[in-house]
């Protein structure tokens, strides 16, 4: 059996800030990170436009206020106000500090760290490499992972969380290249394994983000918050998905549909393309609905609309989004300088997720925690971005929540010792699970299951949702998730078999999938990201709270759990 002081499940940016958190605290701790992909294989690195922190370098009327206030109206009210100030108090601190830790973030002439505008912030405050932020700072992360001595498990899949009478004490993974099983035992353990963009057959994210995290927690009996609040971006490369960084419309770009028009002045005339990304996508979609979409001859009726960039003019495109007009060049061949790229909504982020308090303790259910178990970045949710995430907090939250996580997991192990473990039965238990795929007789391949699954999530729990699709969803993914006994995989070997992998990864989207739909079809009202045509208004006497889904075999059991309002009471939401 292995031994740590601390594992954490992640190597994107909330699993090595904390990493590197621990290691600075402790130097005495034993700290290891564990991965699917190699660290900087992350979903972090495709972060592209930025990170927000009120430093006031462009606008120097910011303020920590405004950016929360910001923040909790793009929430839709539903945001735990505690840890949305936490956030942006914290924000300039950690931005300066990863320029210590070597982050190399865009200039102004004068030297400092330039701002852009982003979607909802009343204020230029999101920081910037390029458009390239996310492959900025996680490198440099894992570059000190190394530096502070923290070791890396890299390609080693976590089967299972341990958790025994409500404590977590370690894991059981796999190593894809050769297919050995290990259990690790640990004083804390820390998930931050990101989203699940692949849960939906249109998506942002990497093909990683299959909800792993999510799926280990929920089926170890404990709850998920919020999954009714899917974020989609509004300007996915159309027809791929791929994202086209908000920081293309911070620049300056326009949407436009088929009559050349800037459709945004009819549904956010104060914000424009600047408004927050649930009213962008919604827009996008009634425009598309309206039949002012464009096809790829350019005609009207079509499924996507234009990102218009040709004002902006070569240089600005080149310096300060090149990786945006490199993936329309390469991936559907345009050059936007001269032509507008073909966008529409794709499934980008999970504002719900793995409840937890502002030191990362995982909930265990409506009140009380999971002893030993610690959660951060997007596969947690604290809750900062409510029904209603804004770009560029996100890789705050991993770097702001992150580092608090660190510093709450090195203190708590202080007083712990490594827990009392019989390994046995574990390796067991996976060997028989492996064993059982790899013997399987049936009748179809993976593939065609989990696309089937992704098309009914996105067909029925969209931008927009009823009570009717809704509950056709449920059927349809129901059959699906029965057939999951009838695949079979085509690679029965154990040195790198990626068919296991994609088997397991199957599994968790459909799990995670389900928990979306139940809560969706539970909350009844329209609320940030939650869009029902069916409950069009926000219901604040109702559903002014966070749900908390439990998974089990017999169905999904939801509750819910009260908000944490302090300084901003709840008004409407216009732009
Ligand atoms: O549009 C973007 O660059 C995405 C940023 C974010 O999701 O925060």
């Amino acid at each position: 059996m292995l031994e740590h002081d601390v594992i954490i499940v992640g190597g994107g940016l909330a699993g090595c800030r904390a990493a590197v958190e621990i290691a600075r605290t402790d130097p005495s701790l034993n700290v290891a990170v564990v991965a699917k992909t190699h660290p900087i294989r992350s979903h972090s690195v495709a972060a592209q436009g930025g990170i927000a922190a009120t430093l006031k370098n462009v606008d120097s009327e910011d303020s920590w206020e405004a950016h929360a206030f910001d923040t909790v109206k793009g929430s839709d009210y539903l945001a735990d106000q505690d840890a949305v100030e936490i956030l942006a108090k914290e924000a300039p601190d950690v931005v300066i500090d990863l320029e210590h830790l070597g982050v190399l973030f865009s200039r102004l002439p004068d030297g400092r760290i330039a701002q852009r505008a982003f979607g909802g912030h009343s204020y230029r405050r999101t920081c910037y490499a390029a458009d390239k932020t996310g492959h900025a700072i996680l490198h440099e992360l894992v570059n000190n992972l190394r530096r502070y001595g923290v070791k890396v498990y890299q390609e080693w899949y976590v089967m299972r969380l341990i958790l025994e009478e409500g404590e977590a004490k370690g894991l059981v993974m796999y190593h894809i290249m050769d297919g050995r099983l290990k259990v690790v035992r640990a004083k804390a353990v820390m998930l931050a394994t990101g989203g699940y963009g692949r849960v939906f057959n249109t998506t942002s994210n990497d093909f990683a983000s299959t909800g792993d995290g999510l799926a280990m927690v929920a089926q170890a009996g404990l709850p998920l918050q919020d999954m009714e609040f899917v974020q989609f971006h509004p300007t996915g490369l159309y027809p791929v998905g791929v994202l086209i960084s908000e920081a293309v419309r911070g620049e300056g770009a326009y949407l436009r549909n088929s009559e050349g028009n800037r459709f945004m002045e009819q549904y956010a005339p104060s914000k424009m393309e600047l408004a927050p990304r649930d009213i962008t996508s919604r827009a996008i979609t009634l425009e598309i609905r309206a039949g002012r979409g464009i096809h790829t001859d350019g005609s009207a009726g079509g499924p996507f609309v234009h990102l218009d960039l040709r004002h902006m003019g070569r240089e600005k495109i080149m310096s300060r989004i090149p990786f945006c007009w490199e993936e329309a060049h390469r991936l559907v061949g345009v050059d936007a300088v001269e032509e507008p790229m073909p966008v529409r909504p794709t499934a980008h982020y999970s504002m719900g997720g793995i409840p937890v308090d502002t030191d990362g303790r995982v909930r265990s259910g409506v009140e009380g925690f999971v002893e030993a178990l610690f959660a951060a970045g997007e596969s947690a949710c604290v809750s900062v971005h409510g029904a209603n995430r804004l770009g560029s907090n996100s890789l705050l939250e991993c770097v702001v929540y992150g580092k608090r996580t660190g510093a709450a997991i090195a203190q708590y192990v202080q007083s712990r010792k490594l827990p009392s473990l019989e390994e046995g039965p574990y390796l067991q238990e996976a060997q028989e699970q492996i064993q059982a795929l790899l013997d399987q007789q049936g009748e179809q391949r993976i593939n065609p299951l989990c696309q089937a699954f992704q098309d009914a999530m996105s067909q029925y729990c969209g931008v927009f949702r009823d009570q009717e699709s809704m509950e056709k969803g449920l059927e349809i993914t129901q059959e699906l998730q029965q057939q999951y006994g009838t695949i079979y995989l085509g690679d029965r070997g154990s040195l790198w078999n990626t068919e296991i992998i994609e088997a397991l990864e199957l599994k968790n989207i459909m799990v995670v999938g389900r928990m979306i739909l139940t809560s969706a079809l539970n909350r009844q009202e329209s609320r940030g990201a939650h869009s029902r045509e069916d409950y069009p208004q926000r219901d604040d006497p109702n559903f002014l709270k966070h749900s908390l889904a439990f998974y089990s075999a017999a169905g999904i059991d939801i509750q819910y759990r009260p908000v944490t309002l302090t300084q901003f009471e709840p008004q409407e939401r216009k732009y």
